[in-house]
């Protein structure tokens, strides 16, 4: 089966850019374009693809909004010397997209934590907690008991398969910690962050969750020592820091205890996950820093070294895959959304392709046949993409045509609130004016975007975000969905707790041609005749 736009690829190669503007485009192009990609849909229509997924590899661009998708594609593009507008990112190339609606039980725009309840664990929730269904309140040990839902990962691991997760951001963050914990405070990450009279109530820590819930897991991969040590315990890599727990707890030696010794594996630094051999290691913990993980541009300033997104995707999937009865990995770009919640487009364009990365890794590592790859976000950021720009204007620059009705130019990626909000104001303190980007170098690494609302923290946005999907069951992402709707999709392809298509499974469906089909054909022809 040809992925999608495949075909888009070279076509792309062709663009050229003379002073400016692209060339060669006339009715003949974008005609031969179109067909090609129709061609793919008709073909599509033969192909859907009705195995069961022996495997699924998810992956989460936290905070990764279709502006972001369609910014991180055009600077992808220009990275390589092309208008960049015409970039296909891999899993523009996979055959199903659908929209999620992201909202929560309680908010209109919605928390990490309570999305990643939906499309983990397949119920909408409260904010701010995760692993619970509504009757979760805020900060309330008690509204949480008997009110926890568990993800698909957990749901995987009772159906014999290998799983693991990967991110960039600590193990026991929001997204990352719905896969294994249930709490009604995403903040709860060590024993000391509950108060008291909460923590009698019967709630533990999501650090503790991590062995009490998550030691089930193969493989566990992000930053985040420091929720997992005590206070009295220093740190490896940084000397003058130490853990946050207060109850003399070591989850990282609790977690390795659960698991045979001589095939499992702790690493913090880039040289020991280099040297653990996937053949040789059936369990592996990686904790590369005390707290997040570092932004992709900003990994080379590590001395201890930490690995790439990618190289913890094709790990991950090398260690599980040895497992017959196959596996389930998810895979967090999470840093995404720390870059937009400070104003800084360029991390999270670089942290966005960073995970393109990762996914093309996935995608040479496993078979469509048998594997379901998802692409998601949780929600999205107030970044938006405007003005009239030229082809190929750099995206990351100056809008080239103009200056707003104040006499000042402006970039073409803004925010609508955030810390890059600050307005200059004159002596009297009364008049308000955005900052003059005149000679300023909006291509920086550390620029912040300007932004309308000044706020220390730029917000997450409303609007609903793209399932990009490939392989078995893909086609079940195909129109607008409520976000726990994805999780459903992902126990039905892979059959963990909906069954009713899977006893075809020994003889697998792929055009559609399964048994029953032709048992009850046979039947009906016969009937005729007789
Ligand atoms: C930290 O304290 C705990 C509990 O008191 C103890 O078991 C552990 O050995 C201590 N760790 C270090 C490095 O002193
Ligand atoms: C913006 O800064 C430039 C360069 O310093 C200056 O020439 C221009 O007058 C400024 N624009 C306004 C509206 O203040």
């Amino acid at each position: 089966m040809g992925l999608t736009t495949r075909l888009l690829v070279p076509v792309a190669c062709v663009l050229f850019l003379v002073g400016g503007r692209v060339q060669s485009q006339d009715a003949t192009f974008w005609n031969d374009q179109a067909k090609q990609t129709l061609q793919s849909a008709l073909n599509r229509e033969r192909t859907l693809n009705k195995n069961v997924a022996k495997n699924v590899v998810f992956f989460l661009g936290d905070g990764m909004g279709v502006s972001t998708v369609t910014a991180a594609r055009i600077l992808k593009g220009q990275n390589m010397g092309n208008p960049g507008e015409e970039t296909v990112l891999k899993w523009e190339e996979f055959s199903s997209v659908a929209l999620s609606k992201t909202y929560g039980v309680d908010k209109q725009v919605v928390s990490s934590g309570s999305s990643a309840t939906a499309f983990f664990c397949g119920v909408k929730a409260n904010n701010n907690m995760f692993g619970l269904d509504s009757r979760g309140r805020d900060g309330d040990c008690a509204s949480s008991i008997g009110a926890a839902v568990d993800s698909f990962l957990i749901l995987a691991h009772r159906a014999g398969k290998s799983t693991g997760f990967a991110t960039t951001s600590r193990v026991t963050h929001a997204t990352p910690a719905a896969l294994y914990a249930h709490t009604p405070k995403r903040s709860w990450e060590n024993d000391g962050d509950i108060p008291t009279e909460e923590a009698a109530k019967g709630c533990t820590d999501i650090g503790a969750q991590l062995v009490e819930n998550g030691h089930v897991f193969d493989v566990v991969l992000g930053g985040g020592r420091r929720e997992l040590t005590d206070t009295n315990e220093t740190d490896p890599e940084y000397p003058d820091e130490v853990g946050q727990r207060t109850d003399g707890r070591n989850i990282i030696e609790e977690w390795m205890g659960k698991k045979a010794a001589d095939r499992t594996k702790y690493v913090w630094n880039l040289e020991q996950f280099n040297n653990a051999d996937p053949a040789e290691t059936d369990a592996l913990l990686g904790l590369f820093e005390p707290s997040h993980m570092h932004f992709e541009v900003d990994r080379a300033g590590d001395e201890a070294g930490e690995p790439s997104i990618a190289e913890m995707t094709a790990k991950a999937i090398k260690i599980l895959q040895k497992d017959p009865h196959g596996y389930f990995l998810v895979i967090e770009g999470a840093r995404i959304d720390h870059a937009h919640h400070g104003s800084n487009a360029a991390r999270a364009l670089t942290d966005t392709l960073a995970m393109e990365e990762a996914v093309i890794k996935a995608m040479e590592l496993t078979n469509e046949e048998d594997t379901l790859v998802i692409v998601t976000a949780d929600h999205s950021h107030t970044m938006s993409f405007g003005a009239y720009p030229l082809r190929g204007n750099p995206i990351l620059g100056l809008y080239d045509d103009g200056e707003g009705s104040d006499g000042m130019p402006y970039t073409t990626l803004n925010y609508a609130d955030g810390p890059g909000g600050e307005i200059e104001r004159d002596s009297y303190n009364a008049v308000g004016r955005r900052r003059n980007l005149t000679n300023v170098n909006t291509g920086d690494i550390d620029f912040k975007q300007s932004a309308i609302v000044p706020r220390s923290s730029e917000s997450h946005a409303g609007e609903d975000v793209a399932i990009y999907a490939n392989g078995p069951m893909a086609h079940l992402f195909h129109g607008v969905h409520e976000q726990n709707y994805i999780a459903h999709v992902v126990r039905y392809a892979a059959c963990l707790d909906y069954k009713e298509h899977c006893d075809m499974s020994s003889a697998p469906s792929r055009h559609g041609f399964n048994l029953r089909l032709i048992l009850v054909t046979v039947f009906l022809s016969v009937r005729f005749w007789i």
